[in-house]
């Protein structure tokens, strides 16, 4: 009997883009150096899914944690986040890339939250890969936002107590309404989430790399890709009742 299989390309890819700080140590440069050359890899890894058919990635480029990076460092993110959007958008959009920012986007300046607002208007009407950048994004946030609305729900009478399970609370996570997440990608070689996607993780795939992120290329996440494409996704049934039921 062959075993089941899960699709072999996922439809939602997460990626934990670590590493960029011992990249650019291993080449005695500031860490600031590590994070522009990431920029390559993010455009490998979309160019990537693009070619792949994958529907949906979740970057995580920037942690509610990481705010206690010290300052310059935390300065010369939040620039780099400012060049990258002023010049990306425009190709992203060409390529039919819907950008979507998720997060606490109230934490960010003026500037830069009107110009993630301006590439979310602008490619909101995209449909061949989504593209959401987490940025000040925690996954303890984003369950606290969705209590939050879950109970300003049942506070305005919208919503009964008794009603409250996991889609009531899933529909008012940050990616509700997407495909749920099937293959989860850490780099530069620490196994843990770090408070990345917390709710949505629950039944993906983990696969974690000791690539560091600005190494990570189309052949990296290919490599992924065929990883999970072996794997048997169970979802707590056995593997007998998997095969038949495919
Ligand atoms: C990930 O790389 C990028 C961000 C967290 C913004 P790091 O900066 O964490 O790199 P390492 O882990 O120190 O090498
Ligand atoms: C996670 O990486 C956050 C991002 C990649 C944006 P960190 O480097 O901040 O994670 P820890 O501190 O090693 O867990
Ligand atoms: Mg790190």
């Amino acid at each position: 009997m062959t075993k089941a299989k899960a699709p072999r390309v996922p439809r939602h890819i997460a990626i934990v883009m670590d590493g960029n700080g011992r990249w650019a140590k291993a080449r005695h440069r500031p860490r600031s150096f590590g994070h522009n050359a990431g920029r390559r890899a993010v455009r490998e890894t979309i160019e990537a899914c693009l070619r792949e058919g994958v529907q949906v990635l979740t970057l995580f480029a920037f942690s509610s944690e990481n705010w206690q990076r010290p300052q310059d460092e935390v300065g010369a993110l939040m620039s780099l986040f400012v060049r990258a959007l002023d010049k990306e958008v425009d190709e992203l959009h060409g390529h039919g890339v819907r950008l979507r920012f998720i997060g606490e986007l109230a934490a960010f300046d003026d500037a830069l939250r009107e110009r993630m607002q301006a590439a979310m208007e602008r490619t909101a009407g995209n449909e061949r890969l989504q593209v959401n950048i987490a940025v000040s994004y925690g996954g303890r946030w984003d369950i606290v936002q969705a209590s939050r609305r879950v109970a300003a729900a049942v506070a305005c009478g919208e919503l009964r107590v008794d009603e409250i399970d996991e889609a009531a609370l899933g529909q008012r996570m940050s990616l509700a309404g997407l495909p749920p997440l099937d293959l989860f990608i850490r780099t530069g070689g620490e196994c843990r989430i770090s408070n990345f996607l917390l709710w949505q993780v629950a039944y993906a795939e983990l696969y974690f790399t000791d690539t560091l992120w600005p190494d990570f290329d189309q052949a990296c996440l290919r490599r992924a890709i065929e990883d999970y494409a072996r794997r048997e996704r169970r979802y707590g049934r056995t593997g007998e009742q998997v095969a038949n039921a495919s």
